[in-house]
């Protein structure tokens, strides 16, 4: 009995999660330039019967690429294939994706940046000229047959622009950088995820969750799931500016919407005492990956201006130690507990 009651909870948060993805631009809120462009680009295909260019959509995590990588398909009337670069490991893998597509199907590959160079090799033709060059044997003898492919729009995501090779990033003629979300624009998303999820929340505490989300809808979301868990044992119908404020509190999401994480970044840089600091010392001194810094710490700190990156390191800037009331001649372990 209680394993059923378990699956069915699952499926019940799979469909939660299902109903908050927008499924078309009207749902999508902001990135308004970039929906801007899209649609024209879909009208123009779809006007010449043709399939959409390849689209590749750059950004921090959880802006929203996968989304409207669904809402291409949706838009477009297309079937949409969904893989992402570490499972693509031989030539073998991609060829069979490729050969197996549909015309004017769509494939998404996440985490473009991963792939590898031979990969890459056998992408090219495909994009540009719908062609696998499948080689066979090898030496003298070996040989190249062409295999034409279906006509089909490649939609790429990515973390990391710059770790794209040159070759790959030309091939893709629509490219979107997205931004991160203004705390109106955050607080009409969690508005509207409140509502589907049956938990409404006040004009108040939207935008405080809003606030508290570092510009990313997937952390609105996440914490408007984890604030409704709150109302709900409260037996609260919905949700108001007090209950969204106590929830964040105990869920350590701080004032400014910083998390953990980019506290125990700053409070790195702040001890350095204004001297800049190698990617590589952050890193080790956060235990973290320095890709995850890069992709994931920094960019809300950087496009927010509170560090800066110099050709020496990173350093805090001015506003940090304001916004965070440090004083200049600030001597380590404000936040450490001892
Ligand atoms: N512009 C938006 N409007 C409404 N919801 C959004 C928007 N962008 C993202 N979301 C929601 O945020 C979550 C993360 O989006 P996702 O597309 O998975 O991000 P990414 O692929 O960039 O990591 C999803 O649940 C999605 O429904
Ligand atoms: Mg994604």
């Amino acid at each position: 009995m209680d394993r059923i009651v378990e699956i069915e909870k699952i499926s019940f948060e799979k469909e939660y999660e299902v109903s908050l993805r927008p499924i078309n631009f009207n749902d999508y809120i902001g990135q308004e330039k970039t929906k801007e462009n899209l649609k024209i680009f879909i009208e123009a295909a779809k006007k010449r019967a043709e399939t959409l260019d390849h689209v590749l959509f750059y950004g921090p995590p959880g802006l929203g690429k996968t989304t409207l990588a669904h809402i291409i398909s949706n838009e477009m009337s297309a079937n949409i294939k969904m893989t992402a670069a570490p499972m693509i490991e031989k030539s073998g893998d991609l060829a069979a994706i490729l050969t197996n597509l549909e015309e004017g199907d769509i494939l998404f590959i996440d985490e473009i940046h991963r792939l590898s160079s031979s990969i890459e090799e056998i992408l090219y033709p495909a994009m540009e000229d719908f062609r696998l060059d499948i080689i066979i044997g090898s030496g003298p003898a070996a040989q190249t047959i062409k295999i034409d492919v279906p006509k089909f729009t490649l939609i790429g995501a990515t973390t990391r622009a710059g770790m794209i090779s040159a070759p790959l990033r030309d091939r893709f003629g629509i490219s979107f950088r997205l931004q991160f979300y203004s705390p109106d624009e955050l607080a009409k998303i969690v508005q509207i995820a409140s509502k589907k999820l049956n938990k409404p929340a006040k004009d108040d505490a939207c935008l405080e969750i809003a606030k508290r989300s570092r510009g990313t809808p997937r952390i609105a979301l996440r914490l408007l799931k984890r604030i409704r868990d709150f109302a709900d044992v409260n037996s609260e119908d919905n949700i108001t500016k007090q209950r969204a404020k106590n929830s964040l509190d105990s869920l350590g999401v701080n004032e400014l919407g910083f998390d953990e994480m980019d506290l125990k970044y700053l409070e790195i840089l702040f001890d350095a005492k204004k001297r800049p600091m190698g990617l590589s010392t952050i890193a080790a001194a956060l235990s973290e990956d320095e890709g995850t810094i890069e992709d994931v710490i920094e960019p809300y700190l950087l496009a927010n201006g509170y560090i800066q990156r110099t050709a020496k390191g990173r350093i805090v800037s001015q506003k940090s130690y304001k916004t965070l009331n440090i004083p200049n001649d600030y001597n380590e372990g404000l936040f450490s507990e001892n």
